[in-house]
């Protein structure tokens, strides 16, 4: 499994201190971008994003709840083995978005709320590196684990089969669910609250990795 900190819950002031402090145990960065639009809360887009990578060594996984992820996706600077993921309830065609972000080089995840159904993504299977679960309803940070998000990253896991699409998870993820998710073929791990709030970060990473 893999970790990739939801910087969400980090002090946004001290971004990269925080960034760097949690790199050692973490395979991606997750940077959470909101437009105030398609969630109801707003937090940065390309500018911070862009100035925060001098000096952070691992990808960004940067998850887009925004409406225009077509419009905004080729704003980020990026790097070899960056991923940019947009919702599929987006307003932007999903195929127009992932044919600006594969223009970009990166890798193209595709994400889904709670309440949207599966099926949704299983047009896009073949042309996405990346399917992150939402196991909170997207908007902030902080909110309790839904359960029903391991029956849904099993079904996923099946449905994706040989294809060369990973499955990651995001939301109210702690060392007590951790495994059940990894376990129904979640791979890569987001979590902010369980990683930030803790006094000793690195520790709490351990003990995700550990549980998992
Ligand atoms: C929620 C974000 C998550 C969030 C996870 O909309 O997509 O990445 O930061 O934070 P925790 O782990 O606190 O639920
Ligand atoms: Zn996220």
């Amino acid at each position: 499994m893999k970790l990739a900190p939801s910087l969400l819950a980090a002090d946004f002031g001290r971004l990269r201190d925080e960034a760097r402090e949690v790199e050692p145990l973490a395979s991606f960065f997750h940077l959470d971008v909101m437009d105030g639009h398609f969630v109801p809360n707003l937090t940065f887009g390309p500018p911070v994003a862009n100035a925060l990578r001098p000096g952070l060594s691992r990808p960004f996984d940067i998850h887009l709840m925004i409406d225009h992820p077509r419009t905004y996706a080729p704003q980020f600077h990026v790097r070899p083995g960056d991923i940019i993921t947009f919702h599929v309830e987006a307003a932007d065609p999903p195929e127009e978005t992932m044919a600006a972000i594969r223009r970009m080089g990166m890798g193209v995840g595709i994400s889904l709320k709670p309440g949207t159904a599966l099926e949704r993504l299983y047009p896009y299977l073949d042309r996405v590196d990346l399917v992150l679960v939402m196991s909170v309803e997207p908007g902030f940070g902080g909110q309790a684990f839904r359960p029903e998000a391991v029956e849904r990253v099993r079904t996923l896991r099946r449905e994706i089969a040989d294809r060369p699409v990973e499955i990651s998870i995001d939301g109210g993820i702690d060392a007590s669910n951790v495994r059940s998710v990894v376990e129904a073929g979640a791979e890569i791990v987001v979590a902010g609250s369980a990683i930030f709030r803790a006094k000793d970060r690195l520790a709490a990473m351990r003990a995700l990795l550990e549980a998992a």
